[in-house]
């Protein structure tokens, strides 16, 4: 790779553009909560997702990239190489946000891959492969659980119809949203989905901001990230008797609230780690019939579990049903995992790009993990793969308050352009 920058394209990345693109798009399913902050709900194969998408398609025709989607609705937007022949560079990460999310995370991966390719189109280098920006369906998981649909599927890591069934809060399956999703966006050319006659992309880059500490206290510009540790998600739902609350004696209840707490805080005892490594997290529980005078029948919750090494996670994870059912006294539990993300560690080709674009561009750039996943894990097996991280304040994300410098996500883009660049004409 090339250690020297490539001043042209450098000076073609627009900081005012990238952000002015960031605000607009942060105003689809935007808010303002309590505290002032403006957040972003906008929720995968939604009104707001549609409409994000039709912005960022019409940005990207006006710059001369082609639009196409897959009938998982990823979405791709090509530049053309010299030689089209060639297996394409793909950058990119998801639109969809968290119910109550902030402005940046995945949205600033696409909308860097659009500024990054637009300043080499506009400064004048050609670039031997394609280069393809993808914005991913569903990564986030909050509507439909589990995140990563789109990667997983163009992977073929999961069939396509895998999540057909699956259910959001207002019982729509997911199969269903797609359908009337991809209804919507007939007029878009159709790609095959995945990798279509042995043609794996030659590589993936996708920038994203941290979402944790480490950069902003290390006073660096740049994440080169060497992998992403693993997660595992599950579902327990733990099945009683509702009765009513003031007439049924304690003793003759199947209280399934009173079995989730005994299982929760069994699990708090599986997952100790003196290290505090391991991540473990009970965030969305649903109680039925929910009433605070009716004893509960039903008590679902969710396990998000992670860990950067195996040996921990895999145990950790399969040791979840036995301990969940020894901690059930009078009600029934079922265990269902929805998400297996093994940990990762990229391939050092795109890292060592990241390295030697920051270095030439004179940005203080370190190694480190990734906490969060992403779809960068599921095109890790497909191809070199490697992702570029921006400092976030405070470290802070999956919040309203999330927030880069447009100064630090322009950093961001600049040496995405350049990794592109030299990866497209290698
Ligand atoms: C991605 O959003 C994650 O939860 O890591
Ligand atoms: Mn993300
Ligand atoms: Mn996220």
């Amino acid at each position: 790779m090339p250690d020297t920058v490539a001043p042209n394209l450098v000076a073609a990345v627009s900081e005012a553009r990238q952000w002015q693109r960031l605000m607009e798009m942060g105003e689809l399913g935007g808010f303002r909560d309590a505290d002032g902050h403006w957040g972003v709900n906008r929720a995968c194969l939604t009104d707001n997702d549609r409409k994000s998408r039709r912005l960022l398609i019409r940005w990207a025709e006006e710059a001369g990239l082609t639009a196409s989607i897959d009938q998982l609705g990823n979405l791709f937007l090509r530049h053309e190489g010299t030689d089209p022949t060639l297996a394409p560079v793909l950058t990119g990460s998801h639109m969809d946000s968290q119910p109550a999310g902030g402005r940046f995370d995945g949205i600033w991966g696409v909308i860097a891959g659009l500024e990054a390719v637009q300043a080499l189109r506009e400064a004048g280098v050609r670039t031997k492969r394609p280069i393809e920006v993808v914005a991913w369906t569903n990564e986030e998981g909050g509507r439909y659980a589990p995140g990563c649909m789109g990667s997983m599927a163009y992977a073929g890591y999961r069939p396509p119809e895998t999540w057909d069934a699956v259910m959001d809060k207002d019982g729509i399956p997911f199969g269903q949203a797609l359908a009337e999703h991809l209804k919507s966006e007939a007029d878009i050319p159709r790609r095959p989905l995945g990798v279509v006659e042995g043609t794996a992309p030659f590589a993936y880059v996708e920038a994203h901001i941290e979402q944790g500490p480490t950069l902003e206290s290390q006073d660096a510009d740049i994440g080169i990230v060497t992998g992403i540790q693993g997660s595992r998600w599950f579902l327990v739902e733990i099945t009683g008797k509702s009765d009513h609350a003031g007439t049924t004696p304690v003793g003759l209840r199947r209280d399934a609230v009173q079995d989730m707490v005994r299982a929760i805080n069994a699990l708090n005892t599986l997952m100790h780690d003196p290290t505090d490594t391991l991540r473990f997290t009970v965030a969305s529980i649903e109680i039925l019939p929910n009433s605070s005078n009716s004893v509960a029948q039903t008590a679902r919750f969710t396990i998000d579990l992670r860990h950067p090494d195996n040996s921990i996670l895999q145990p950790r994870g399969n040791a979840i049903e036995g301990v969940v059912q020894s901690a059930m006294r009078f009600c029934t539990a079922k265990v269902i995992e929805r998400f297996h993300a093994t940990p990762t560690v990229f391939h050092p080709m795109v890292p060592n790009a990241v390295e030697a674009a920051a270095r030439a561009q004179g940005l203080r750039a370190i190694r480190l993990p990734s906490g969060a996943f992403h779809d960068a894990q599921f095109m890790h097996p497909l191809c070199p793969t490697g992702m570029i991280f921006v400092p976030c304040r405070g470290g802070v994300s999956h919040h309203p308050s999330e927030y880069s410098e447009p100064s630090e996500l322009a950093a961001g883009a600049r040496v995405l352009a350049q990794v592109l660049t030299d990866l497209a004409n290698s």
